[in-house]
């Protein structure tokens, strides 16, 4: 990630004061209200996070404050012309939005000042590869998923040909890059749905604190560490068709969160449902969020401490080939009479989805307890072709004829 400098039109932009370049630690300085002496963290809406390389953003960028998924169909008369037109037109406008520029005829273009770290990821479903005859460049592993036993699904939120994910810190730089997206796509892709989830507030706490769900426990905890060799192995596709090499694998799935019957159960309860304590996220078997999970300790009457029905026990990787990297948000549409639910969108991201995500799935369907109080609703998986190195298209490689 990219900052760049704080400059007085930005401080002043806000209505703020740098009350004396107050040193709070390294790089940081305080910021107060003009008006008023509360003090507030600097801005970062300037923070920019790169587009172009091998990889698209917004898989091992950390997880910003905000994250909508946009499910899109390709219209009836789209062609394989049409595709490549759109991926042009998409290309120039995410690298602009990500850059703080405006996109080409934007009207609006003070929505753009302020990326806040905004990313936008594109994905692909398998009717993607039907429909526009690809189907020799297809990843092995992108199918619909089979049906679990625990679905409940609900074609509201169902598989789509095409998936944008749109993340930043600041919800108007989202919204913006959403708009101009599906405006510029107009006639060859069409809206089905907008998923909306959220993270923490940046800076409500220090940067690398694993999220809560709204369920209340610490989850993200065991997830490959960004930059790593562990993570480039469990995400990045290294076999398959070329064009798809340095891609990856996404599942997305809504899961509704029963919170109304979650909240009578007793917190001692709720820590043996995952495995964990509620407080600060460590193992029922250790003392720290980074303790291992040992699945063979006991307690003093011989009983497991983790116990048999505990998610982390059914969810934990059996073999390195198990492994997988969640980037979940929650959703909270309570207030929507027609979606009316909160929960979980449990983002993952493998390469290869028969051999990392699905064999954790099913062993999930039957005897994990958290089954009772979560509903998945919305299912979908998609292809993420790599990224775009400098001059290229997204998606050139797989377009192209030939
Ligand atoms: C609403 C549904 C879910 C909730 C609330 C939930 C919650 C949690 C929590 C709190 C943890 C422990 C902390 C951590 O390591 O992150 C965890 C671990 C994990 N979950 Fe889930 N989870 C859900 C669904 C799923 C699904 C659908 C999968 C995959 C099919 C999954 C896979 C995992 C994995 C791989 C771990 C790490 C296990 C380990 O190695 O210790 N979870 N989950």
């Amino acid at each position: 990630m990219t900052s760049r400098p704080l400059t007085r039109r930005h401080l002043m932009g806000a209505g703020l004061a740098v009350a004396g370049g107050v040193a709070l630690g390294a790089g940081v300085t305080s910021v107060v209200a003009a008006t008023g002496d509360c003090p507030v963290a600097a801005t970062f809406g300037a923070d920019l996070v790169q587009f172009r390389g091998p990889h698209q953003p917004g898989i091992e960028t950390p997880a910003p404050a905000h994250t909508w998924f946009v499910g899109l169909d390709l219209a009836a008369s789209a062609d394989r012309a049409a595709a490549r037109r759109l991926m042009r037109v998409w290309t120039d406008d995410i690298e602009r939005l990500m850059g703080g520029i405006p996109v080409l005829a934007d009207q609006e273009k003070e929505l753009v000042a302020e990326p806040s770290r905004l990313t936008v990821t594109l994905a692909l479903g398998p009717a993607f590869f039907d429909r526009l005859h690809l189907d020799g460049r297809r990843p092995p592993s992108l199918r619909p998923l089979p049906s679990f036993a625990i679905d409940r699904l609900d074609a509201r939120w169902r598989q789509t040909d095409l998936l944008l994910q749109v993340g930043a810190d600041d919800v108007l730089a989202v919204s913006h890059a959403v708009r101009v997206l599906t405006r510029d796509a107009r006639s060859i892709v069409d809206p089905v749905w907008v998923q909306r989830g959220f993270s923490r507030a940046r800076g409500a706490a220090p940067p690398g604190t694993t999220p809560r769900n709204l369920m209340g426990q610490v989850d993200g905890t065991v997830n490959p560490a960004p930059g790593s060799d562990d993570l480039r192995q469990v995400v990045w596709a290294s076999e398959g068709p070329s064009w798809w090499r340095g891609g990856t694998m996404m599942v997305l799935r809504r899961i509704r969160m029963e919170l109304d019957s979650w909240e009578k159960v007793a917190r001692a309860d709720r820590e043996l449902v995952i495995g964990r304590r509620i407080a600060d996220g460590a193992p029922l078997s250790g003392e720290t969020e980074r303790d291992p999970v040992d699945l063979e300790a006991r307690g003093p009457e011989g009983l497991l401490v983790i116990p048999e029905f505990a998610h982390v026990r059914h969810a934990k990787a059996q073999t390195d080939d198990e492994r997988m990297l969640r980037r979940g948000f929650s959703y909270d549409d309570t207030g929507d009479p027609s979606a009316g639910d909160a929960g979980l969108l449990f983002c993952a991201f493998v390469a290869d989805v028969d051999r990392q995500f699905l064999p954790v799935q099913r062993r999930l369907v039957g005897p994990d307890l958290l089954n009772r109080w979560t509903t998945p609703v919305g299912s979908g998986v998609y292809a993420v072709p790599p990224g775009c190195e400098p001059g290229a298209t997204l998606c050139t490689a797989l377009l192209d004829p030939g």
